[in-house]
């Protein structure tokens, strides 16, 4: 069942009391709960949250995990590692981890292999550049991205993920993706995945719209058709920001 998704990417912001009063003040706020809450804070802080939100409705993400399930890999952290402080989902393949970290989409499909098979949910990432966008190839990019990085899976397991659509143009700049602009790729993100999966899958994926999203503007972009919620990354670290986009459904 496709679900509507509000999901904090904390990226490297918060050290870890400042971490723990913002999730406080998130376990308190007056959140949407017609929706999932996700928040998704520094690894450090990974463990204390899982104990913070034991009996809580708000789920737990990690930002990354490493493609291995254990072994000689100085300074990564495994899946089942992520699973056994209680996360629940894991971004994967974010822009920032593609380009400053030079990911690409095979080394993340295994990362959602690791993921899955701890029984967690991948939120996948994938988005275009502004230079892919003006050169009109933002279309086989981002089919590229998710077929690269999803369609090894069956259909079960595609129906775990979560994807998510953020123009890197839109990543922390102010600018966001018109309401047309998000849903012409989410609607072919669905189109792309009804063609391999069929349209059952296709319909009951969630895919979450990222970039800029603010309250002033989630209302018109969660009211398009084929847009599921947000992973909201700056607004998410401001508590009356992140719980009023959770209402904007
Ligand atoms: P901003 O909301 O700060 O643009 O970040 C979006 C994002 O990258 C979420 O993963």
């Amino acid at each position: 069942m496709r679900q509507k998704i509000v999901a904090g990417n904390w990226k490297m912001n918060l050290n870890l009391e400042e971490g723990k009063a913002l999730l406080m003040e998130i376990i308190d706020a007056n959140l949407n709960e017609n929706c999932q809450i996700i928040v998704a804070p520094p690894f450090i802080h990974l463990s204390q949250f899982g104990t913070m939100l034991n009996q809580s409705r708000i789920s737990l993400a990690a930002q990354n995990c490493h493609q291995q399930e254990l072994g000689a890999f100085t300074g990564e952290v495994s899946a089942s590692m992520l699973k056994s402080v209680g996360v629940e989902c894991v971004i994967l393949g974010h822009s920032e981890r593609r380009s400053y970290f030079f990911e690409d989409s095979m080394s993340i499909s295994y990362k959602v292999n690791q993921v899955l098979s701890q029984g967690m949910r991948p939120i996948y990432c994938c988005g275009e550049t502004l230079m892919q966008r003006q050169e009109n190839q933002h279309f086989e990019i981002i089919r590229s991205q998710i077929r690269e990085g999803l369609f090894h899976l069956n259909e079960m397991e595609l129906l775990n993920c979560v994807i998510a659509y953020e123009p890197v143009w839109a990543i922390g700049t102010g600018e966001t993706a018109s309401p047309a602009q998000a849903q012409e790729i989410h609607s072919f993100i669905r189109k792309t995945i009804a063609k391999d999966f069929g349209e059952l899958v296709a319909d009951n994926i969630s895919i979450l719209y990222g970039g800029s999203v603010k309250p002033d503007n989630a209302k018109e972009l969660f009211n398009c058709p084929d847009i599921d919620g947000g992973l909201i990354g700056g607004a998410s670290l401001n508590v009356d920001h992140f719980a009023a986009i959770s209402h904007s459904f």
